[in-house]
């Protein structure tokens, strides 16, 4: 007997409480009978499809109904009706409909590229690199509530193993990138100055989405901090945003430094499958000019 049907017994011993077990038990009879006819429907349409498909009953139709029908069952069973778990695929899933609005084109990785109010956003991710940049006017003013909350975490987890992280840098304004990277082209040249800083309306830290950690130079690589950040930051929803290997992709030198936050379920396929943005979104980071 089950829990079900052993509670219902009790309570249809107690008088007052006869009706609603009864209207229950109908409830749940009338689901299971749906269940099975379902199933049967089911079962009949594949079985059907099949011989008429092939001219003669298919075996593994059959099986794979049968599997369909199964796995159902065992879904309402346990209550668990959550898809399949994506973490293993390099893919997201598409979820930005080619009509939307604001799509001005599709990424080569199939999504739908939006421009909202001079933003880019691919598949609904925004994406601030040497080809999309940002207006002037986007100034969130900091970084956002949730990539707070995502470092504070962090920060708290790697202080619990004796380590010491803290946000150097983090939201930078337009105006306030001219400057950086006019000083910095004073001093390298602008060639130089290209490969690990971005100009105005191209830094990713005017989305209020990233932020430099610690030392912000290659010190911070292989000191305890810097190994635990790279092996643990996409736990948080954070990605190592220039990789080392992808200067060519990402169109910057290795930052170990630089995070961005882009979600648990992002940030552990890229940091799986060894993929920088650019190559999970299939955009380009370059210059026009
Ligand atoms: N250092 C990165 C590329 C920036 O300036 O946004
Ligand atoms: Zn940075």
């Amino acid at each position: 007997m089950s829990q079900y049907e052993a509670k219902s017994k009790k309570s249809y011993m107690i008088k007052h409480t006869v009706d609603r077990v009864i209207n229950e038990e109908n409830i749940v009879m009338r689901r299971r009978i749906h269940c099975k006819m379902l199933a049967a429907v089911l079962l009949a349409a594949l079985t059907l499809s099949s011989l008429t498909a092939c001219g003669k009953g298919d075996d593994s139709s059959t099986q794979n109904a049968t599997a369909v029908i199964e796995n159902n069952q065992s879904e309402e069973n346990s209550g668990n009706t959550t898809a399949a778990s994506s973490t293993e695929s390099q893919e997201m899933e598409n979820v930005v409909a080619a009509n939307a609005p604001g799509v001005v084109g599709t990424s080569s990785k199939g999504y739908a590229i939006q421009n909202i109010n001079g933003a880019t956003y691919v598949n609904g991710i925004l994406i601030v690199n040497k080809s999309y940049s940002l207006p002037a006017s986007f100034a969130p003013g900091g970084i956002t509530q949730e990539v707070q909350n995502a470092f504070n975490q962090m920060e708290a987890d790697a202080r619990a193993q004796g380590l010491n992280i803290w946000i150097q840098s983090s939201y930078r304004s337009y105006d306030y990138q001219v400057s950086i990277y006019n000083s910095y082209v004073a001093q390298d040249g602008k060639a130089l100055a290209d490969t690990y800083s971005a100009r105005p309306g191209y830094s990713e830290h005017q989305s209020g989405l990233c932020f430099d950690l610690n030392s912000i130079d290659d010190s911070f690589t292989d000191t305890p901090e810097g190994k635990w950040v790279d092996a643990h930051a996409h736990e948080y929803g954070f990605v190592i945003r220039f990789p080392k290997g992808k200067e060519a992709v990402t169109g910057y030198q290795y930052e170990s430094w630089h995070l961005r936050y882009v979600g648990l379920e992002y940030a552990k396929i890229m940091h799986d499958n060894n993929l920088c943005l650019e190559e999970f979104l299939g955009v380009t980071s370059e210059y026009a000019d």
